[in-house]
């Protein structure tokens, strides 16, 4: 095994590769024991890398599917004390949420310690697929449907559905929309935008991992083919 320092520091949950690469430079980051500032240096099995004198240990890679309760907070803390997603998941790994779910919003979160894959399913370019289950506070106009659909403006940048498909016969306030978009309140902002409420908002799937069978509160490990659809549908 040989891997790249900066990739490494990563790798052990310490900072992202573009942060690592300025933990390097400041000097932070010592090979059996001599200070490496070198960005090309590579890690080999056996060395002995420290971080501000901390011994780094490479983590296995671990895949969790939450499926999101609301009044849970998608982030590792919280600065006003509500209950983070986290403290569902029992291990002693340290994970991250891929991309966020709001407080009230629930259904499909996928939380993991490798960036490379959380990157693949996040990255605009990608155009991973979300999809959500969304009540609103009244009826959709057709005319708004449309524009949802053609796209609309929204804070400086084009926004869009890439479906919106109603739910129930004669419900027009309950639906199914998917999005490329991983913007924070995308959904809500959108419907916002056109002067709707969103009452209820469920992620149904992403990237076609779904919460099927799974309650409400409950995880699971992905599944090796679920990890290695990812790696092999999206690249960067
Ligand atoms: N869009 C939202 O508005 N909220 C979410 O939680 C997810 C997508």
């Amino acid at each position: 095994m040989k891997i790249r320092l900066n990739r490494y520091l990563a790798e052990c949950g310490i900072a992202s590769r573009r942060k690592a690469e300025e933990l390097i430079l400041d000097g932070r980051v010592e090979v059996n024991g001599k200070t490496i500032v070198d960005l090309a240096f590579f890690v080999e099995e056996n060395d002995s890398v420290k971080y501000d004198g901390r011994l780094l240990r490479l983590e296995s890679k671990v895949y969790f599917l939450l499926n999101k309760p609301k009044g849970y907070i998608t982030s590792t803390a919280d600065e006003k004390g509500r209950k983070t997603v986290l403290e569902l998941i029992n291990t002693k790994q340290k994970i991250f949420p891929v991309g966020r779910l709001d407080y009230n919003t629930k259904g499909v979160l996928i939380l993991t310690n490798d960036g490379d894959f959380a990157n693949l399913l996040m990255h605009p370019k990608n155009k991973v697929p979300r999809e959500y289950h969304v009540l609103l506070d009244k009826e959709l106009d057709g005319e708004h449907r449309l524009r949802l659909i053609k796209g609309i403006t929204l804070e400086g940048s084009r926004g869009k559905f890439e479906s919106i498909k109603f739910t129930k016969p004669k419900s027009f306030d309950r639906m199914n929309v998917v999005t490329h978009e991983g913007r924070n309140h995308f959904v809500k902002n959108m419907f916002g935008l056109l002067g709707y409420t969103v009452k209820e908002l469920e992620r149904v799937s992403y990237g076609g991992i779904t919460t099927k069978n799974l309650p409400v509160g409950a995880y699971r490990l992905l599944t090796p083919g679920e990890i290695k659809k990812v790696f092999t549908d999206y690249a960067l």
